[in-house]
């Protein structure tokens, strides 16, 4: 096991770069299961998550090779299905093979996606849509069996719940379906427009991604590409954060078309100064940070909830109190323990948790228990008086390459040892 050991107290000062989103790196990830010849796919993180699904392209039979930040796939000749439970717990999102395995090979066998640190993660939403598109889906002690004979089909398809997801399920599973698939209701985050631009690139027929209705109409081949990643906005923000909670002066590179648009006007709020030009954003954080009053999670473009936890670390020194409203996530506050450990005060009411700035952070020894509220924790630990050790950290590479390297090249006294 191995924790971040962090000495707080310095205003960050520096460049930071941003590489590709782990939210989009996996979508697409599965998607090169759908396309014949070779895609790469460049700017690709290097993150546990996007290893465990180059392992499941592998077991299925694709080429993959992650060189540097590119990784490439060749999926002529896939020769299985069946994702081994082993493969399916190491990431939560591994159910977004499932569309792609269906949509490709007319079967699959997966195992239910491990529950997450973030409370039940159902897929009632991404299974009724594929049984809509004629899949039929046979459920096991924790396996699902999925088989297409015929082939699935276009249909309409309303979501009760703007699932990214499902959504994404749905889009792979329909791009070589019979006729034309129509999803309302769908999501609308960044990582959609980036699928269904990849998808578009590889010859699929896509229309309306971005909105809340998306259009597709079924082919019969699609063609792998080059193709890069968009920015990672969460970790985007996280990193701006970092500046903002240490005082500091950063300047994020490489954020073209990151859509950090619906998160930066509360650091503003905040205080901080922020501007834009070319694919860069300038943070100058102010002496002392004034709070936000109100924060409510909601879908995209509302604010997201893969920000709240490391908002809230700003929050927890800025002055005034900060009233947040998680809506997306069951249990989505287990950072909220360790902060007020750190002595931050907040006190949580079901989705509800109050913020009341106070001066200083102290350090403590506290654990990651998923990968933002890891971040948050780190957070903390910059601008907190003192030491502070953040315990297994294998949370936070899930959706952060090199946290480490990338804060103490800004200044931060910061250092990742073995226990
Ligand atoms: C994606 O998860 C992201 N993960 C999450 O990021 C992100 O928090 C989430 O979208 C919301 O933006 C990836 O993209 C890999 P959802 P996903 O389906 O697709 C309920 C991070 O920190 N729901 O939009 O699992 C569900 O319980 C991660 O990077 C159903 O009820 O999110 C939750 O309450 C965490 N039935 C809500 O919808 C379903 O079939 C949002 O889930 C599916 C979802």
């Amino acid at each position: 096991m191995q924790k971040l050991v962090i000495k707080g107290g310095t205003a960050l000062e520096g460049e930071i770069p941003l590489w590709g989103a782990k939210n989009s790196a996996l979508p697409l990830l599965a998607a090169t299961i759908l396309c014949k010849g070779e895609t790469a796919l460049e700017n690709c993180p290097r993150l546990t998550d996007v290893f465990s699904a180059c392992r499941i392209l592998t077991h299925t039979g694709c080429r993959c090779s992650m060189n540097e930040h590119t990784v490439v796939v060749c999926a002529d000749a896939p020769d299985t299905s069946e994702i081994p439970e082993t493969l399916m717990q190491e990431m939560r999102s591994s159910i977004v093979f499932l569309g792609a395995l269906l949509g490709r090979m007319g079967s699959c066998q997966v195992y239910y996606p491990g529950g997450c640190e973030l409370g039940p993660r159902p897929i009632d939403l991404h299974l009724d849509a594929l049984s809509r598109m004629g899949a039929q889906i046979e459920r096991y002690d924790g396996r699902l069996e999925c088989k297409a004979p015929n082939g699935l089909c276009g249909c309409n398809i309303h979501l009760k719940f703007p699932s990214v997801g499902a959504t994404e399920n749905i889009m792979l599973a329909a791009v070589l379906a019979k006729g034309e698939t129509v999803i309302s209701n769908a999501a609308r985050e960044p990582e959609i427009c980036d699928l269904a631009r990849f998808l578009r690139k590889c010859g699929a027929l896509i229309k309306g991604d971005g909105e809340s209705t998306i259009r597709i109409k079924g082919v019969k081949e699609l063609k792998g590409c080059n193709y890069r990643i968009m920015p990672d906005r969460i970790a985007g923000i996280t990193y701006l954060s970092a500046g903002a909670i240490t005082g500091g002066t950063l300047k994020l590179l490489g954020v073209k078309n990151s859509c950090m648009d619906n998160v930066l006007p509360v650091l503003e709020q905040s205080g901080c100064r922020i501007d834009r030009a070319g694919d860069a954003i300038y943070l100058r954080a102010p002496k002392r940070l004034k709070a936000v009053s109100r924060l409510r999670t909601m879908p995209h473009p509302g604010f997201p909830t893969d920000v709240q936890a490391v908002i809230m670390a700003v929050m927890t020194v800025a002055e005034g109190v900060t009233v947040f409203e998680e809506n997306i996530f069951e249990c989505r506050y287990r950072h909220v323990d360790a902060l007020v450990q750190m002595g931050a005060e907040i006190c949580v009411s079901g989705r509800t948790a109050v913020v009341s700035g106070v001066k200083k952070l102290c350090g403590a020894h506290v654990a990651a228990t998923d990968l933002r509220s890891g971040a948050a924790l780190v957070l903390a630990g910059l601008a907190a008086d003192g030491i502070t050790e953040v315990r297994q950290v294998y949370h936070i590479d899930r959706g952060y390459e090199a946290i480490e390297k990338i804060l103490k090249d800004v200044g931060a006294d910061i250092r990742r040892i073995s226990q």
